[in-house]
């Protein structure tokens, strides 16, 4: 965890985090950080999530956290007008990382603080995301957001079950 200093009035801890929309060129510098959390380089999956991105804007919403001019996490969500029955638009986090030597420096507060400014900008009531039952330090994190259990059942089967 970084060193903390005291703040003066009107000063927030994200300050420092420069947050912005994710372009074609922040690709590498994705794969890399989520390299950093998952341990494996997913180029492919991610280049093809940049384009959906850079595509379309009202159904994608794509955030990259620099400090000191380095892009140091990301978060990406896709955008829902009715889906599973829903009646209010609602906003799905499907990808959040910073990378290892950058956390504890308010750099995933800062992400979830833009992208809940620009969800609010489109209607969204409601921010839904999932984690392993395991990942105790997004659980954490999120909890920290504000994030609680739904009331939903996430429901799965494999596909040659029956
Ligand atoms: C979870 C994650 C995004 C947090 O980012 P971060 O920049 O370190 O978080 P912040 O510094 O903004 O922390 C915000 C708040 O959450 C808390 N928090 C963050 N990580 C925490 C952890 N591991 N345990 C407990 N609290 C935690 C902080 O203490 C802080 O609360 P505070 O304001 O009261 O101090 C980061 O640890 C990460 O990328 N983890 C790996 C994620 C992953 O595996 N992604 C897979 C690819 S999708």
């Amino acid at each position: 965890m970084s060193e903390e200093r005291e703040l003066k009035a009107g000063e927030l801890e994200t300050d420092d985090v420069l947050v912005r929309a994710l372009n074609e060129a922040d690709l590498e510098a994705v794969v890399r950080i989520d390299a950093t959390a998952s341990g494996r380089a997913r180029r492919e999956y991610y280049r093809d999530k940049v384009a959906a991105s850079l595509r379309d804007s009202r159904l994608h919403m794509s955030l990259v956290a620099e400090v000191d001019g380095l892009v140091v996490g990301f978060l990406m969500s896709e955008m829902h007008y009715g889906e599973f029955g829903r009646a209010e638009p609602s906003a799905v986090i499907d990808s959040l990382a910073v990378h290892k030597d950058f956390r504890g420096r308010h750099v995933g507060a800062a992400l979830m603080r833009q992208f809940v400014m620009n969800a609010r900008a489109f209607g969204v009531e409601k921010i839904r995301t999932e984690v392993a039952w395991d990942a105790l330090e997004l659980v954490r994190f999120f909890s920290r957001e504000g994030f609680h259990p739904g009331h939903r059942l996430v429901l799965e089967r494999d596909i040659d079950d029956r």
